[in-house]
């Protein structure tokens, strides 16, 4: 372990004990637990930096991490919020470095332009574990792990999910007009879910993208485009909401447009992705048909991958959270437990 950090974390826990470091200071820290000299000699000091706050999965992911990296189980954790920002990302990723923390963990906010700093941690001996999403394939072999979700797959489940409920309504040969509300442009969230849907849909001349706009993946903006797409389009067939905070939104703008039946009685067939429990019970209700699941819990197989790391044991580079669909055939038996 690097001597140095372990002083200034220790310096940081006595100013926060004596009350002299306000909130503002750069890194959320806990500061309820007694630390003395001894255990923070002991603590492995982690650096995450969170890409934002725009979810109720990022919300879940977050919590996931600080409850499970805390100074009881032995680590030390430094917190950012980069507000959706890169720059804001690349500047905590320098300040860890500089501080010469155990390991950095960050969950980019987007594929592109991590090189240099990745490079600058490489250079340092920091490992680095890109989580929840990744980053472009050129810039990989900076990473020392990668873990979080298969974007790719969550997309091709659900074009596969949406080719099996059209034979079933036995509209396989229908003109299918496809309305999707996107993530944030350049991450691999967005990329992987577009690709993987793309994928199963240039099997069928029929399914047409009608609407294409980013709603950032948020519920504002998600009701805000979903709004647009319904003023602009008389005819829309499936919506594809690229995560639960936008499918939600644009629920609420397509049931205040009275557009969730059409004329014929037919349903406008609502696509989700995360499995968040508000979203959950829109599938109980019927109004969401499918959600796929992205799963934002974790903190516990992080916790293992850094004590891998740092413990020069052996360790997968890639790992994939385990992941289930929800429709309502099943969404029943998850909805009690949901925690998020
Ligand atoms: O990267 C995971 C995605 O980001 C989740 O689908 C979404 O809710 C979040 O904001």
């Amino acid at each position: 372990m690097h001597r140095p950090h372990k002083l200034t974390i220790l310096l940081l826990l006595l100013a926060l004990a004596a009350g002299t470091l306000c909130a503002c200071s750069p890194f959320d820290v806990a500061s309820d637990v007694a630390v003395t000299s001894d255990t923070a000699e002991d603590l492995v000091t982690v650096g995450f930096s969170q890409l934002g706050s725009e979810s109720a999965w990022r919300t879940a992911n977050t919590k996931s991490v600080q409850d499970t990296l805390t100074t009881e189980n032995g680590f030390f954790l430094m917190y950012d919020n980069a507000r959706q920002l890169q720059d804001q990302q690349i500047k905590a990723l320098r300040s860890f470095i500089s501080q010469r923390v155990d390991a950095i963990v960050f969950c980019p906010v987007a594929e592109d332009g991590w090189e240099t700093v990745l490079g600058e941690a490489k250079e340092a001996g920091v490992p680095v574990i890109a989580l929840d999403r990744n980053i472009v394939s050129k810039d990989q072999p900076l990473l020392t792990a990668f873990l979080g979700e298969d974007m790719r797959t969550e997309g091709v489940k659900a074009g596969t999910w949406l080719e099996k409920e059209l034979k079933k309504q036995g509209r396989e040969d229908e003109d299918i007009q496809i309305a999707v509300l996107e993530g944030t442009e350049g991450s691999s969230a967005t990329e992987g879910r577009s690709e993987g849907f793309l994928a199963i849909a240039s099997r069928h001349q029929n399914w047409h993208f009608t609407a294409q706009a980013s709603g950032e993946f948020t519920r504002a903006k998600g009701k805000e485009v979903m709004k647009r797409f319904l003023s602009e389009f008389s005819d829309i067939d499936v919506v594809i909401a690229q995560n639960d905070d936008m499918a939600l939104g644009a629920l609420e703008a397509i049931e205040s447009a009275g557009r969730l039946y059409d004329a014929e009685g037919e349903k406008m067939i609502l696509i989700s992705y995360d499995g968040c429990k508000e979203a959950l019970e829109a599938v109980t209700n019927g109004e969401i048909d499918l959600d796929v699941e992205c799963n934002p819990l974790s903190g516990p197989k992080l916790k293992t991958l850094i004590e891998n790391i740092l413990a020069g044991r052996s360790y997968s580079a890639v790992n994939y959270m385990p992941e289930k669909i929800f429709t309502r055939e099943n969404v029943d038996q998850y909805l009690d437990s949901r925690m998020y």
